[in-house]
């Protein structure tokens, strides 16, 4: 056997060309102004990234590869380590998927209680599998994991709206509704969170962010000097000792 070595060089990484970044291209100014305001929330600009995508979710109804460009620059990261992030939760969609998502869970209580055929029923009926979308563009199926509403069984959701247990015959309706818009009221296009939506309740006053900034950071400091100083003290009265 040969103890020679290959010439081969081994590949040195390849990257992309980072297109330097100039300024949301994607995203609307409303969602835009949105992103900023959300972003000084938080003591990092990357801690925002999840609700960013949220909101970029709600206006195309999924995560497009161009409002993940916008996301990254808004946050200071690439649109690799937003695709990274994203892809790893449920609710966030990085390929299209139709304007209602339908999930059907499948976990134990729901098995018990129909959902798979419940599941069949609906691959037939919508003439699609799991994870495909009508050609109409307006159901996507999903097999879910709990839903957490397990008294309901098989237990449902559109756009992660609970619309409670189905049956094949009440599942046909739910998706004429769907199809004709009359439940447009209560289950909005996917993408849109009720938080979004909300214009009452809970809301954080910036001036207020700002000062609590700068008390945990005065902290911080405060700790960190009490730190050195106690290191000192325990340098010089251990220093002759050993
Ligand atoms: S098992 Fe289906 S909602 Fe819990």
């Amino acid at each position: 056997m040969s103890d020679q070595v290959s010439s081969t060089p081994v590949d040195a990484p390849r990257r992309a060309t980072v297109q330097p970044w100039s300024g949301p291209a994607h995203l609307s100014p409303e969602r835009v102004e949105e992103a900023r305001r959300l972003i000084s929330l938080y003591p990092e600009p990357r801690s925002a990234l999840i609700p960013l995508c949220h909101l970029a979710q709600g206006q195309d109804g999924w995560l497009t590869p161009e409002a993940m460009v916008d996301i990254a620059g808004l946050v200071g990261v690439t649109p690799t380590e937003v695709l990274g992030t994203a892809s790893f939760y449920d609710m966030l969609h990085t390929e299209a998927v139709g304007s209602h998502v339908v999930a059907v869970c499948t976990n134990i209580a729901c098995l018990l209680g129909g959902a798979a055929a419940l599941l069949e029923h609906a691959e037939v009926s919508l003439g699609i599998n799991v994870g495909g979308t009508t050609a109409d563009g307006v159901i996507t199926l999903e097999e879910a994991e709990c839903l957490a509403d397990c008294d309901r069984v098989p237990c449902v959701q559109v756009n992660h709206r609970f619309v409670g247990a189905q049956t094949p015959e009440s599942f046909d309706r739910l998706v004429e509704d769907l199809r004709s818009g009359a439940r447009s009221e209560e289950i909005p296009g996917h993408g849109t969170l009720n938080r979004v939506r909300r214009t009452v309740g809970l809301q954080v006053d910036p001036d207020q962010v700002a000062s609590e900034r700068a008390e945990a950071a005065a902290a911080q400091a405060e700790r960190a000097a009490a730190a050195v100083a106690a290191k000192s003290a325990a340098e010089g009265s251990g220093g002759g000792t050993s």
